[in-house]
């Protein structure tokens, strides 16, 4: 397939990077936001990393839908439900900052990514990445995943799979054929460590990197990512390329982009990519495996819309509606993303509390998508409540694993592609039968994935 060398996108001149500076907020200027302070230094941090669901639970019945607590010398203020999630991530009136929100978890490792950036900086960013993602670059994807796939369907066949590293393995797989254009034969173990380690360190809660912590680990990471991208920056333009390196390369050499841009967009989408898609695909299949009729009714639907699998079109996986109701109920019990963070930039109200500027603010999908306020039977697996008809009425920030404005995620589609382009090859041949009769118990920070192996057995279908 050609590709355009540069897509057309209308861009004005590049914004210069801007980054706040934010006051520090007090206790007292919290003082009408219910909350507590948890313990001397740490705060509520201990409860909140051991359980992260629970603790949000415990919080919200507590002190409601507005609350406050302090971490790591923070307070941080929480608001929870589809009017927040509408008044923090559509941000009508300019009230925040994703890069102030997020620079605490990723600012250290993936500073120049997307969520790094505010306003017309950010925008103009967006543009240039959010077009090796259009439609024609999709179909391309779409085969590469489905070889992968299919390898790996053949290689597991009959065999019980912990599906966390299955799913880590092939969307790493997926990212290194669509992101940096090259066979996934050459990656290495080592390739697939350093990302995990990168968004592992978001959350660690020592930032020195001492020997043997998660931040030396993201050190050691962050070095074998540049020593892995930089040849192949440097690589001669073949204009039948689609993948996002070789799309951002392109603009690099127009001057849109410098190098350094170049590594931090690649290194921000395929940590993003694998984190968060490898935790959608481990929950999808948990779900499905655990739930034989939507099993069926799944792999009907994929082989009526997919009859080939070998001519996988963009059409044809995105007729399976079942299968996509399946993986955002996934994701509505298990949100990939689980909490959104942002950091005031001017002072703010919201139902009826003043918020300061600098306040540090976080909506809550892993919660929303669970309130009995807004789903029925909200802890059962029910994928046709996506269905048209139950949908109708529904708030739509009711539902936000992907986020939603100026930030919203860019590689949604993509997500939902991968996940049933997977599960069109597994359950093809394959039943997805639980291995073990214990229930997963699920970690949800910084994605949700189980805590320890999740085995299933992918038994041949006679
Ligand atoms: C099921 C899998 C995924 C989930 C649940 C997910 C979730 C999210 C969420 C919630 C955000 C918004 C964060 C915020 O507003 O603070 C986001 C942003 C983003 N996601 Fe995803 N994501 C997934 C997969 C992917 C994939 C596959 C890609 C790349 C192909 C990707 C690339 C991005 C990028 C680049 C951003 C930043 C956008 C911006 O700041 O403008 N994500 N994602």
């Amino acid at each position: 397939m050609n590709a355009p060398m540069l897509p057309p996108i209308a861009l004005k001149a590049k914004p210069p990077r801007r980054r706040h500076d934010f006051p520090a907020v007090r206790g007292r200027d919290l003082a009408g936001v219910p909350g507590r302070r948890g313990l001397p230094l740490l705060g509520i941090l201990p409860e909140a990393v051991l359980d992260p669901l629970a603790f949000a639970r415990r919080m919200h019945a507590r002190y409601g839908p507005v609350h406050r607590f302090r971490a790591c010398g923070n307070w941080n203020v929480q608001l929870v439900g589809a009017e927040a999630n509408r008044f923090v991530l559509l941000d009508e009136a300019g009230n925040f900052s994703a890069e102030g929100g997020w620079r605490p978890v990723f600012g250290r490792h993936f500073d120049g990514g997307l969520l790094l950036r505010d306003g017309a900086d950010h925008q103009w960013h967006r543009k240039l990445v959010a077009t090796a993602f259009r439609q024609e670059q999709l179909q391309a994807y779409l085969g590469a995943f489905d070889r992968n796939h299919a390898a790996l369907a053949r290689r597991w066949s009959g065999d019980t799979l912990d599906v966390y590293e299955l799913a880590q393995q092939l969307t790493f797989a997926n990212g290194y054929s669509a992101f940096l254009g090259r066979d996934p034969a050459l990656a290495t173990r080592q390739d697939l460590l350093a990302f995990r380690y990168l968004m592992r360190s978001a959350v660690a809660l020592v930032t020195v990197p001492l020997p043997g912590t998660a931040e030396a680990r993201a050190l050691w990471a962050k070095g074998h990512v540049r020593r892995l991208i930089a040849p192949l920056l440097a690589a001669p333009d073949d204009p039948a390329r689609t993948d996002l390196l070789a799309s951002l390369c392109r603009m690099r050499d127009a001057g849109l982009l410098d190098e350094a841009e170049v590594l931090a967009h690649l290194t921000f989408v395929i940590a993003a990519a694998f984190d968060a898609l490898s935790s959608a695909t481990v929950s999808t299949l948990h779900y499905l495996a655990a739930d034989p009729a939507w099993q069926d009714a799944v792999r009907e639907e994929l082989r009526a819309a997919i009859p080939d699998p070998d001519g996988m079109t963009l059409e044809g996986v995105r007729a399976c509606d079942k299968a996509e109701w399946a993986v955002k109920e996934a994701l509505r019990l298990n949100a990939a993303a689980p909490v959104l963070w942002r950091r005031s930039v001017r002072r703010f109200a919201f139902a009826g509390h003043d918020f300061p500027a600098g306040t540090i603010t976080g909506v809550n999908p892993m919660l929303t998508h669970l309130l009995p306020s807004l789903w029925e039977r909200p802890d059962a697996y029910d994928p046709g409540r996506f269905s048209p008809e139950r949908s109708r009425g529904r708030d739509r920030f009711a539902f936000v694993p992907f986020g939603g404005g100026a930030h919203g995620c860019l590689g949604a589609n993509f997500a939902y592609l991968q996940v049933r382009a997977l599960l069109r090859r597994l359950l093809d041949r394959h039943a997805l039968v639980p291995a073990s009769a214990v229930p997963p118990r699920w970690h949800h920070w910084p994605n949700c994935r189980p805590r320890g192996p999740l085995p299933i057995l992918l038994r041949p279908l006679s």
